[in-house]
């Protein structure tokens, strides 16, 4: 190969694995999407498991719960702020409905997300006898005065349906990414992999 091309080649490639053309999601969205997966898992494993606890332990487990569930509010609000700075989109993957659709879903994802956190912190506040949020022994008291059992109960029931929504939604999310990855081999999911991964392989995700 000409040198020219040869440095044409080396330049191109650094340029992509450094996520230049903005075909790959920078380091500090990888982060912040890893992180809201392991955090939305682990808090849903803590509300499933904690009915079958006895009293120390259930509590145990709720306040672990609203410790995460702070940290997973500030994680979507970053990731929020990070998305919406200008530089730090990419492009679509994908093309026509299948972009309309994937892109629908990222939006229902993080709407479900702050709706969720918004939720967690009005059940605590809510109700005829409103409690403080926890966060790991930090107390954080309600800001408001007390309001109707009704009102808690409502909280508390769409937290637990949303819980559910974000779970099924992110499953079928998650097996999306898988399909591509593995049966039309386009490397989505390298998109949202550190850069490692994405130079070992090679390619990239195809153009628009
Ligand atoms: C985003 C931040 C979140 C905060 C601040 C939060 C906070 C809370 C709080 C305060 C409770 C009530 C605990 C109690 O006093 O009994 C609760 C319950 C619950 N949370 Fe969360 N949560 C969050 C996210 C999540 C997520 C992402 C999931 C699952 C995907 C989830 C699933 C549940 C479930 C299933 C319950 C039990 C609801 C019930 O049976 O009434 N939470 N959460
Ligand atoms: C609780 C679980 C999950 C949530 C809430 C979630 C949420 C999201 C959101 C909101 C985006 C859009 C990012 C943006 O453009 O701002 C995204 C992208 C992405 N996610 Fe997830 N995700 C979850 C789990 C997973 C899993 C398990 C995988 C892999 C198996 C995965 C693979 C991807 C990939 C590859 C992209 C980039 C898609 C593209 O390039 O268009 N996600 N995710």
């Amino acid at each position: 190969m000409p040198n020219s091309s040869r440095s044409g080649a080396i330049a191109a490639t650094v340029k992509i694995a450094a996520g230049a053309d903005r075909s790959h999601y920078d380091a500090a969205s990888i982060v912040l999407h890893w992180a809201t997966v392991v955090l939305v898992v682990l808090l849903f494993a803590l509300a499933e498991v904690w009915d079958f606890l006895p009293r120390p332990e259930r509590h145990l487990l709720i306040v672990a719960h609203m410790s995460f569930g702070i940290i997973l509010t500030a994680v979507i609000i970053a990731r929020i702020a990070w998305r919406l700075t200008p530089g730090h989109q990419v492009r679509p993957a994908v093309t026509g409905w299948v972009e309309l659709a994937a892109k629908s879903v990222h939006y229902v994802l993080y709407g479900l997300l702050a709706a969720q956190a918004l939720l967690g912190f009005a059940i605590r506040w809510s109700g005829e006898n409103p409690k403080a949020m926890s966060f790991f022994g930090l107390l954080i008291p309600s800001p408001f005065g007390p309001s109707s059992k009704a009102l808690h109960e409502l909280f508390e029931q769409t937290h637990d349906w949303l819980a559910w929504a974000i779970i099924i939604i992110a499953a079928g999310h998650a097996l999306a990414a898988l399909y591509h990855q593995y049966v039309l081999k386009d490397d989505v999911l390298r998109r949202m992999l550190p850069e490692g991964h994405a130079r070992q392989s090679g390619r990239t995700a195809p153009r628009p």
